[in-house]
């Protein structure tokens, strides 16, 4: 432990989104709680969000129909019991955010909704027309800023998690990190992983640079259940305009009345789902997978002109401006879209209560995995998700943390062996490394898989273990390629594993459903190997 600094704390959670940050909020009413994130607070995914949240608050609706529609959209692969938890309790930590200060978008004295993909009727929030993520992480930021409890230690990297054998079982203690130079062992009585997906591993993605999937592969490292891995959102409407990362067109553009067309301007939605446009999300993407490869083009085209200039500054700012500086002009101009990575519905396998099956360790937001989206998730349930089970964590903590004597016997716990060898880290590029690995994940392991892409990837993996070298020698960049290739080898197990198509997971070896599949989940566990499970 010499060369590396201890900090001990109640609480630490890796991560800076809605969920980690609500979290935070939540848990520093039980103790000192630390927030480490990989860049700064406001880079994150939750940052990122544009369209919405999906919550039941007109008069009209009710959680039964979101309920059915989240069903819907999951493809037979829901965890009902979640569901009901997320949509009931949904509209509750609405109202806790409203009461913080998250001003949504009104009109005249009414929320002003929208309605997106899947959805049976208008019930999405929005917040500064299109901004809705920088909203609610701004807000969420000031509360923590106050709150007198809560550090956030930004630019530091979670490398590992540390295990103890305190009271002879096998526990998480604490994380080892690094910010810059400087290495750290957080010693917690809980740590609670909300750091996010692992889009990052195809070369198409609508997400942060930072989603690489370090929590879901520090967790599985640990021996934590990792769940639904085969499952990857492709959000139908990205920007296409190579070599510029792909820059999201909300779902709720659609929803404001967007339709697409093909190359010779043909709307062809209709002829796939009678939702057209706002059909569940899998369908509307494989739909434009299928149209641009019958147009021998890597784009379709995006339609908004029936609306005035006007509106489309006022509803959609950042998307109206961000296009306007590319000189697309969306009252003018058809817009060039193509599929794009967005969400991951798999992780760290958790029960309702944020707990992993590694005792000490947590988990909330994209990075966990209750099975609530199923095999595909309902547009904007994602924000919802990261409020509801992020905020139902401290009950579980309450109940099963109080008796860790704490700080832990310094000696209970178990550092990696690679900490005492630590040496200065290479600062070698994995560019190449990391470009070829994503591009390998999009083409097959992406959209449409098949058996002999999924193993092809498989060997690559094999043959590239050794790329990034040894873990006392990395950079962040390369622990981080590291991490990808070990969610990506999850991804493609899971994909190889399910012989069917659901959802999000289409393979063209089995283009159907299976009765056999439906309610199974796949599970993968380093010591264990994998398991089906049904929920
Ligand atoms: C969007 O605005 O289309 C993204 C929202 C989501 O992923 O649910």
């Amino acid at each position: 432990m010499e060369k590396i600094k201890e900090i001990n704390t109640d609480y630490l959670i890796v991560g800076s989104g809605i969920a980690g940050l609500f979290t935070a909020l939540n848990l520093s009413r039980l103790g000192k709680v630390i927030v480490i994130t990989k860049k700064d607070l406001s880079e994150s995914n939750t940052s990122l969000a544009q369209g919405g949240i999906a919550a039941v608050s007109a008069e009209g609706d009710s959680w039964e129909s979101h309920f059915e529609d989240t069903i819907r959209a999951g493809a037979g692969l829901c965890n009902k019991k979640a569901v009901e938890i997320m949509v009931r309790e949904g509209p509750g930590r609405i109202n806790e955010l409203m009461k913080m200060g998250v001003s949504f978008d009104y009109k005249g004295d009414q929320l002003d909704l929208t309605r997106e993909g899947g959805h049976s009727r208008k019930r999405i929030l929005h917040a500064r027309g299109d901004r809705i993520g920088v909203e609610i992480i701004e807000v969420l930021s000031e509360k923590i800023a106050v709150s007198g409890n809560i550090e956030v230690h930004e630019n530091t990297f979670l490398l590992e998690l540390l295990k103890s054998n305190y009271k002879d079982e096998d526990r998480v203690c604490g994380v080892l990190a690094r910010t810059g130079n400087l290495f750290r062992a957080y010693i917690a009585r809980a740590v609670i992983l909300a750091s996010g997906g692992c889009s990052m591993i195809y070369s198409n993605t609508t997400n942060s640079r930072a989603i690489t999937g370090d929590g879901i592969a520090a967790a599985y490292r640990a021996g934590a259940d990792i769940m639904d891995m085969e499952f990857e959102q492709f959000h139908p409407t990205a920007l296409y305009n190579p070599p510029e990362p792909f820059f999201l067109i909300s779902e709720s553009v659609r929803g404001e009345g967007g339709i697409l067309l093909n190359k010779k301007g043909k709307r062809f939605m209709p002829d796939y789902h009678p939702m057209a446009e706002l059909a569940p999300r899998d369908i509307v993407a494989r739909a434009i997978y299928n149209e641009a490869r019958k147009d021998s083009r890597p784009y379709v085209w995006l339609d908004v002109r029936k609306h005035e200039v006007s509106f489309l500054k006022k509803r959609f700012p950042l998307i109206y401006s961000t296009l306007k500086e590319k000189g697309i002009d969306m009252a003018k101009d058809l817009i060039p879209v193509a599929p794009a990575a967005h969400y991951l519905m798999g992780g760290i396998r958790t029960d309702l209560y944020g707990r992993s099956s590694v005792k000490g360790l947590y988990a909330c937001g994209e990075a966990a995995c209750t099975g609530v989206h199923g095999a595909n998730r309902l547009a904007s349930n994602s924000l919802l998700e990261g409020l509801v089970f992020s905020g139902r964590i401290p009950l579980r903590i309450l109940a099963e943390e109080k008796d860790v004597r704490f700080p832990m016997d310094r000696l209970d716990i178990e550092l990696p062996e690679f900490v005492t060898a630590f040496q200065a880290y290479n600062t070698l590029s994995f560019d190449e490394d990391r470009q070829e690995f994503r591009e390998k994940m999009t083409e097959r392991a992406g959209i449409e898989r098949e058996a002999g892409g999924l193993i092809s990837v498989l060997d690559w993996l094999e043959k590239n273990r050794g790329i990034c070298g040894k873990r006392e020698k990395l950079s962040d960049e390369g622990y981080e390629l590291m991490n990808m290739m070990t969610v990506g080898e999850l991804t493609v197990r899971a994909s190889l594993l399910r012989e069917e198509s659901r959802g999000c997971h289409y393979r063209k070896d089995f283009s159907e459903s299976s009765a056999d599949w439906e309610n199974k989940h796949i599970v993968l566990n380093k010591n264990s190997g994998s398991e089906v499970i049904v929920l």
